[in-house]
Order: structure tokens, then sequence, then C-alpha cells
């Protein structure tokens, strides 16, 4: 991790791309003035650029492993605005939303402005589980050029959403933002995201029909959700793995019987569906992506 600002980035190598991550705080709660300061060479080669514009989120998704317990800050424009000023020619796509909830962030239509010298070049996506979509506008950044908005929406049943989201979050409400979406941006591209553990596993083929049939979803992408088991953590993920295994008896992450059932349920969407295995968190990620089907 490097300080930029009043800011943390980090900076990953993954194959013959640099990914950078801006965060407005250490994710894992490190104090920002004990680190290395970042250099404009540790940004020049980055091909994808993620930020987050605040460290908060209004769900508790029950397998998320961000920590909420440290401090809630807003990524401030000139920070995001240091890293803008350095030349990225190999810049190409801007992800917003990381680790937390990007439509809380108090700057997030004013982004696209401190980017503009972007513009053309590099393409943007929204990472959100829409909740608040209502409230802010992604007018800036469809104008910026948004390559997709992706929305983290884990049932299609209101209260397995509900359950599996936490805090209050309410399925009727996503359900009329993104029908506003489609109806004020129609070119948008929308991807569904689903992370799949034993809590919202119910009827995934069911899912995929309400998705792609009555919301016009464009792509769902399946994650078999991991829980790690770090008992010290404060993060959803952590508290749910400890509480599924003492109620029940046993993980709640899918088995590779339970996984498989999944996939066999989404059959009629599978046409052209991409299977993979993402080596994360210590352990492997199966996903499963498919899209809308061509009538
Ligand atoms: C951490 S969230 C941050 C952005 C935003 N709050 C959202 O949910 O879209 C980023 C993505 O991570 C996914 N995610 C959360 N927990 C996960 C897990 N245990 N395994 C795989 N993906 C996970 C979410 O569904 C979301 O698509
Ligand atoms: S996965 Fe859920 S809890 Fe985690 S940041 Fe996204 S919406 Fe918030």
């Amino acid at each position: 991790m490097l300080a930029i600002g009043g800011a943390v980035m980090s900076r990953e190598d993954i194959g013959r791309d640099r990914y950078v991550s801006l965060y407005p705080i250490h994710p894992f709660g490190a104090a920002q003035g004990d680190l290395p300061k970042a250099r404009p060479e540790d940004l020049a080669e980055t091909a994808h650029l993620r930020f987050d514009p605040i460290s908060a989120c209004n769900a508790r998704c029950v397998f998320c492993h961000s920590d909420f317990s440290h401090a809630v800050k807003h990524l401030t424009l000139d920070d995001l605005g240091a890293v803008a000023a350095v030349p990225m020619p190999k810049l190409h796509t801007i992800a917003v939303g990381c680790a937390y909830e990007p439509l809380m962030g108090k700057f997030f239509e004013t982004y696209p402005s401190v980017l503009q010298s972007f513009r053309g070049q590099a393409k943007a996506r929204i990472i959100t589980n829409g909740a608040l979509l209502h409230r802010r506008d992604i007018g800036p950044w469809v104008e910026f050029g948004l390559e997709y908005l992706h929305v983290s929406l884990h049932s299609h049943i209101p209260e397995v959403y509900e359950r599996t989201m936490a805090n209050g979050m309410r399925f009727d409400r996503i359900v009329r933002n993104l029908a506003e979406i489609r109806a004020r941006f129609p070119g948008v591209r929308v991807l569904f995201v689903n992370v799949i553990c034993k809590l919202n596993d119910e009827d995934v083929g069911g899912y995929c029909r309400w998705a792609f049939e009555e919301i016009g979803a464009d792509q769902i992408v399946l994650f078999r959700a991991v829980l790690a088991d770090a008992i010290q953590s404060r993060a959803p993920a952590f508290a749910f793995a400890r509480q599924y295994l003492a109620e029940q008896g046993r993980g709640g992450a899918l088995t590779d019987e339970e996984w498989g059932a999944v996939v066999r349920d989404c059959a009629p969407f599978l046409q052209g569906a991409v299977a993979s295995e993402l080596p994360e968190l210590g352990a492997s990620i199966s996903t499963l992506t498919m899209d809308r089907p061509t009538p």
C-alpha cells in the first residue's frame, strides 16, 4: 500500500496489466501517514484504475469481506485529481466502487470532471448495490463514457434478498431503481452480480429468468461465495460463517454438488455461458457468466 495525498492506493501487476486501487482510508485500518508515498512511475503504466468514493456501505451482505469498523471518509476530488494528473497512456477502465458502496460518496457525480483528460480513452464501470440509484445521478458518468452499470443483487425473492444483503435493504426499492435507470438510460448495459451461499441459493434459475426477462439485465455473473474463516475479522462474512456453522452444523458456502445444482438450474441460459475459477481469498471462487438470450 502507498499514500497519495490523503488517500491510500495499491498497485498490482496481474498478467500484463497494472491495476491501481484507490481508497479513502487503508482498508485494513493501518495509518495512512506511515505508508511510503506513491511516485508517478507507480501510476504511469496503469491499465485499470478502481476507486472507492467512500469507506462505508449501506448494506451488510452476509458474505462480504470488507471491514466496516474503520473510519468513514470520502475520497476527495484533490486525491483523485492527484492520480489523474499523472499521464496514464494505457488506462482503459475506471471502476467506481471497489470494497464499499460508491453511491454513498458525496462527490459521486463530480469525479468525472476530475477525470476529463481520460474521456474518450478510458471507459467507466459503476459497481454498486443500486439501493441509492434514486438519490444519485449516473448522468455525468454516462456522459464520460459508461461501459456498464454493475448491480450486485443477490436474489429475486424479496425475503431472501433482504436477509442476504441485510441492514434494511429493500427489494422493492432496487426494482424501482432499475426500472428508472432502464427508462432514463436505455443504452446503458446493466450487469447483475449474484454471490451465492447457502442463504440465497434458492431458485437461481428463476433469478436468471427474472433478471433477463423482467428487468432486462444484459449479463449475469454468478459467484460461488467463499467464506474465509479468520475469527478475528470484523467483516460480515466472518460473523456469518461462524453463525451458520453454529446453527446448521455445516459451512455456509456451497459444496461442489450444491454449486453443480445451481448451474443445472440455469440450464435454459447456459448457451454461450462461460464458467471459470478465480484464485482469490486463498481459495478458488467459481463463476458463471451468462448473457441475455437473443430472442
Ligand atoms: C465488495 S462489493 C463493493 C461494491 C458494491 N458495494 C457492490 O456490492 O456492488 C464488490 C463486489 O464484490 C462482491 N462480493 C462481495 N462478497 C463477495 C464474496 N464473498 N465473494 C465474491 N464476491 C463478493 C459483491 O457482490 C460486489 O459485486
Ligand atoms: S458486497 Fe454488500 S456489504 Fe459488501 S460493499 Fe457491496 S453492498 Fe456493501
